[in-house]
């Protein structure tokens, strides 16, 4: 009988990564969590534990520090490493560059050292659609245009990128990176979700406030030229997301060096019709006063998905308004 693959989860205490364990344990994967606790919880890891119905292994560590990070590696012993873990908010970003480099460039050196020294040899990484900065036109976005990172969250992604395709050219090794566009949603039981304090994205900010009296939400720009005035994003259900992660651990063994895969819906929303769906997930009402247009907004930004559809055979299933259901779900259940 073959034997189950092993995965390593950084940051598998968090949104997505708690979403990926649960999902890789019921696959059959034996999974293993590098996490710091930072903003993953405990908690995530038990609720993925219980979806499952399996146990993972749980290595509570910083990844900047490189002697940790070999030592977790080799009792890990992965097979692939999902690389998550590192900070998302592009406002702190703006706020405390170098922080954030380290937290996200130099625990990658970390992460990719203690690949090369144990042996590991694919890794899957999370990187993000900001890579491509503010889009020229209005056009979909493919992994073939020109990457221009325009906050310090999507330099280090980009410099994190460049470090693994030197790794996996240096040790012929297998390297997927995943461009995520705005990942939402929840786990369709409501047991796992993102959490909402603080909340930075539109749909949980939505979420906590409609657990407000009378809530309401600034919609920066009505004036975009967009149909309803305000802009479209392109939202992707977690669910849908750890698919996508799942099937690039089953495309990795078949590459040597480094390919890219935009993981979106390839439809729009409009920030209008995000308030929209949450409004009937919820059925409580929110007020939307239109406010000014932030600088270095573009009006529309939606992925092309053909490499993920044609080679990954991935396909997203769910669609906005089960986002929003599924988080309402969770929002009701569990966040605070
Ligand atoms: N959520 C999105 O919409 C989105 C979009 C594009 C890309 N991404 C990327 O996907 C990844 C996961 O995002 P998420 O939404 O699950 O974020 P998250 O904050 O919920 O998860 C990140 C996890 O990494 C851990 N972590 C942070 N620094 C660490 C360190 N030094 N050592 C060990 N663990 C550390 C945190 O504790 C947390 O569990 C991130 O790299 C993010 O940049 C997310």
């Amino acid at each position: 009988m073959a034997r189950r693959q092993r995965v390593l989860i950084t940051g598998g205490a968090g949104y997505i990564g708690a979403h990926t364990a649960a999902h890789l344990m019921d696959r059959k994967f034996e999974v293993s969590v590098l996490d710091n606790l930072s903003t993953g919880t405990r908690d995530a890891l038990n609720r993925a534990q219980r979806i499952a119905a399996k146990d993972l292994d749980f290595y509570e560590i910083d990844l900047r520090d490189a002697d940790a990070t070999i030592n977790a590696v080799r009792a890990a012993q992965p097979d692939v490493v999902i690389h998550l873990a590192g900070s998302k908010s592009v406002a702190q970003s703006v706020e405390s560059p170098e922080e954030f480099k380290i937290n996200n460039v130099q625990t990658t050196v970390n992460l990719i050292s203690a690949m090369g020294q144990c042996g590991v040899r694919q890794v899957v990484f999370a990187s993000t659609a900001s890579v491509y900065g503010e889009p020229k036109t209005g056009d979909p976005v493919s992994e073939n245009d020109a990457i221009a990172p325009e906050s310090p969250y999507a330099q280090t992604k980009v410099t994190s990128e460049a470090l693994l395709n030197d790794f996996g050219r240096a040790y012929s090794a297998s390297v997927v990176h995943l461009r995520f566009f705005n990942v939402c949603g929840a786990h369709a039981s409501g047991l796992l979700g993102e959490a909402t304090s603080p909340a930075t994205n539109l749909m949980p900010i939505l979420m906590k406030r409609s657990q407000e009296n009378a809530p309401s939400i600034t919609v920066f720009g009505t004036d975009w030229p967009t149909p309803d005035g305000s802009c479209i994003r392109d939202y992707v259900h977690v669910e849908d997301v750890v698919l996508g992660i799942r099937l690039a651990l089953a495309y990795a063994p078949r590459i040597v060096g480094h390919e890219v895969f935009n993981l979106g819906t390839e439809r729009g929303s409009s920030v209008l019709e995000v308030i929209a769906a949450v409004e009937s997930a919820t059925g409580r009402p929110i007020q939307a006063r239109p406010g000014p247009r932030r600088a270095g907004d573009p009006s529309r930004y939606i992925a092309n998905c053909a490499r993920a559809h044609q080679i990954l055979g991935w396909h997203p299933q769910w669609t906005l308004t089960d986002m929003a259901h599924h988080a309402w779900l969770w929002q009701q259940s569990s966040a605070s």
